[in-house]
């Protein structure tokens, strides 16, 4: 090498490593890397996590894992899938493990975080449901919205899963039941109807507080109305509820119930149609029968509800979740005696509307627009 090669070469030794720093130093002052640390420790993460958890609680893996650490083989086995899936099954469970919610240790998978531990409990179900239902259908709400505004799309009932929705509805279970306590006699025989009935878990609360009760249950899904009678047969109760997969507003049976509930679905009608649909309710109720209704309402509720209501707006059926005060007027329109709307618990949205159907004469029936037929029986 001659003299002057030899000195270039060290001059560029020597300013190597600055110019290495001038290019990390460069590489952190870029203006977007702090807003990306940020969203990705508020936003990103937090996603990622929701979505496997949902993922891993849906699918039955964390209920998996919470009896036993399990190994690859064994997660396959319970989803079913095929050897040739396993490379695809392996990198999914990896991402839980780094987010923190799995560990692996000598090749079994088992719960590490709190909120797998406990989304993985049978009794959290309606919780980790609800994280389903967010992550399914109130994030395309979101998400969507200004899509549809300018295409004009609507969701569709089949937009939702009625299993997942009939799981999650019970996170308010505790405010039904209470609503149940107060409107149900518990002595005297009854014969419920209960209309849009999921999981049928609110027919069985009432048929334990009444053991005189009988119940028709109908579900306008096929699928919800076909698991609700397979709880109902698990539960003891097939000899004393009756399920149906069938629409209220078809529904041809005669007067003949002494209570119609109606639990979480009054949205599921468009908001003009609503007193029609109360009436059609009140046209299957004995003379001084009642009904009963629950649902949240606008205004106080939780962002979650907010958000649900976003869902029904953009639903080419049902509307908005209702008001008080428009359901009152609602159901008097469709003809109820002694209405009354009640909070079951002070500060949440959560209403529980009564009406009865006069004491004397006979109900004021309307006519059926069609028969629910016998195939239309989920039992
Ligand atoms: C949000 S879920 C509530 C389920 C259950 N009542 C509860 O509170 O857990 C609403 C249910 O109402 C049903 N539904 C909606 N419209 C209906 C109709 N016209 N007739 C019968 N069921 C209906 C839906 O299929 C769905 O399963």
């Amino acid at each position: 090498m001659d003299p002057l090669s030899l000195a270039r070469a060290v001059k560029d030794r020597a300013q190597e490593p600055f110019r290495h720093l001038a290019a990390t130093a460069r590489t952190v002052a870029d203006p977007r890397l702090p807003l990306l640390v940020a969203l990705n420790r508020t936003l990103f993460t937090p996603l990622y996590r929701a979505s496997f958890l949902a993922a891993a609680a849906g699918s039955g893996v964390l209920r998996c894992m919470a009896t036993r650490p399990c190994d690859l083989e064994s997660i396959a086995e319970h989803l079913g899938t095929g050897p040739e899936e396993r490379r695809r099954l392996r990198a999914w469970l990896d991402i839980g493990v780094r987010l923190g919610e799995l560990d692996l240790r000598e090749g079994c998978y088992r719960l590490r975080s709190r909120t797998a531990k406990a989304l993985a409990r049978e009794g959290n179900d309606a919780v980790a449901a609800a994280l389903e239902e967010l992550l399914r259908f109130h994030v395309p709400a979101l998400r969507d919205a200004p899509r549809m505004l300018q295409g004009g799309g609507r969701f569709g009932l089949g937009d939702q899963d009625g299993l997942v929705v009939a799981r999650s509805s019970l996170v308010v279970r505790g405010l039904v039941e209470a609503a149940v306590r107060r409107a149900l006699p518990r002595t005297a025989p009854v014969r419920l109807l209960e209309v849009g009935c999921g999981s049928g878990a609110h027919v069985r609360y009432a048929a334990r507080l009444n053991p005189r009760l009988t119940a028709l249950a109908i579900d306008l899904q096929a699928e919800v109305a076909a698991r609700a009678a397979k709880n109902m047969a698990q539960w003891g109760l097939a000899d004393r509820v009756e399920i149906r997969r069938g629409d209220l507003r078809t529904l041809d049976l005669q007067p003949q119930f002494d209570v119609v509930t109606m639990h979480n679905n009054i949205y599921y009608f468009p908001q003009d149609e609503r007193a029609e649909v109360l009436a059609r309710a009140r046209s299957l109720l004995a003379p001084g029968g009642t009904l009963l209704l629950t649902s949240s309402c606008r205004g106080s509720g939780t962002l979650g509800i907010e958000v649900l209501n976003l869902w029904f707006e953009y639903a080419r059926f049902g509307g908005p979740l209702p008001r008080e005060d428009e359901l009152l007027d609602q159901l008097r329109a469709a003809g109820f005696d002694d209405v009354r709307a009640s909070r079951v618990l002070p500060g949440q949205a959560f209403r529980a509307f009564t009406g009865s159907n006069a004491a004397t004469g006979p109900a004021r029936a309307l006519p059926a627009r069609s028969t629910v037929t016998a195939e239309g029986a989920a039992s």
